[in-house]
């Protein structure tokens, strides 16, 4: 199910309120080493228990090396197919998270955090993730 963008203060406290209403089996959330620094600490408020696992910042990660780490980290946690994905960060971490939430065991949820511009309008709205393949 797709659920609409939710924009300003409330959006926090919404994301709180869906995790409530329809509980993951598990919730993980996937940041980059400036969001997790300077997002993180807020979300974390809103959130109940979950792993949390720091990639690397920038488009040089946006490969699948980095995919691998992901899966290996929710397989780890025993990430069912019941289990969220929160990925909090610009339109790379959106970007690889989403495709590794898709790809996960045909798929868990995902919710997107973006934090920046271009991840709000775009990256993370359109429903595209993508990785870059470089052969
Ligand atoms: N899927 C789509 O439809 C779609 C559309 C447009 C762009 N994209 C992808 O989005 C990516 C670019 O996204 P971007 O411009 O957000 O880059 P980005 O995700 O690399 O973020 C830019 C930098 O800002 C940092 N950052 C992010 N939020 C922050 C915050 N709130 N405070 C401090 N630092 C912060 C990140 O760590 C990173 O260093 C590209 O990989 C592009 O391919 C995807």
């Amino acid at each position: 199910m797709r659920i609409s963008p939710i924009i300003g203060p409330a959006a926090l406290p919404a994301l709180a309120e869906l995790l409530h209403q329809s509980p993951p089996s598990r919730l993980f959330v996937l940041a980059d080493t400036n969001t997790a620094r300077d997002c993180y600490p807020r979300l974390q408020l809103h959130l109940p228990a979950h792993q949390l696992l720091t990639i690397e910042a920038g488009e040089a990660y946006k490969t699948l090396e980095t995919c691998g780490i992901v899966w290996s980290w929710l397989t780890a946690y025993q990430a069912d197919r019941h289990a969220l994905l929160i990925c909090l960060g610009g339109g790379v971490v959106t970007d690889l998270g989403g495709f590794c939430a898709a790809t996960y065991k045909r798929g868990i949820r995902c919710v997107g955090v973006p934090t920046t511009l271009l991840a709000q309008v775009d990256a993370a709205v359109g429903g595209r993730p993508a990785l870059t393949f470089r052969v």
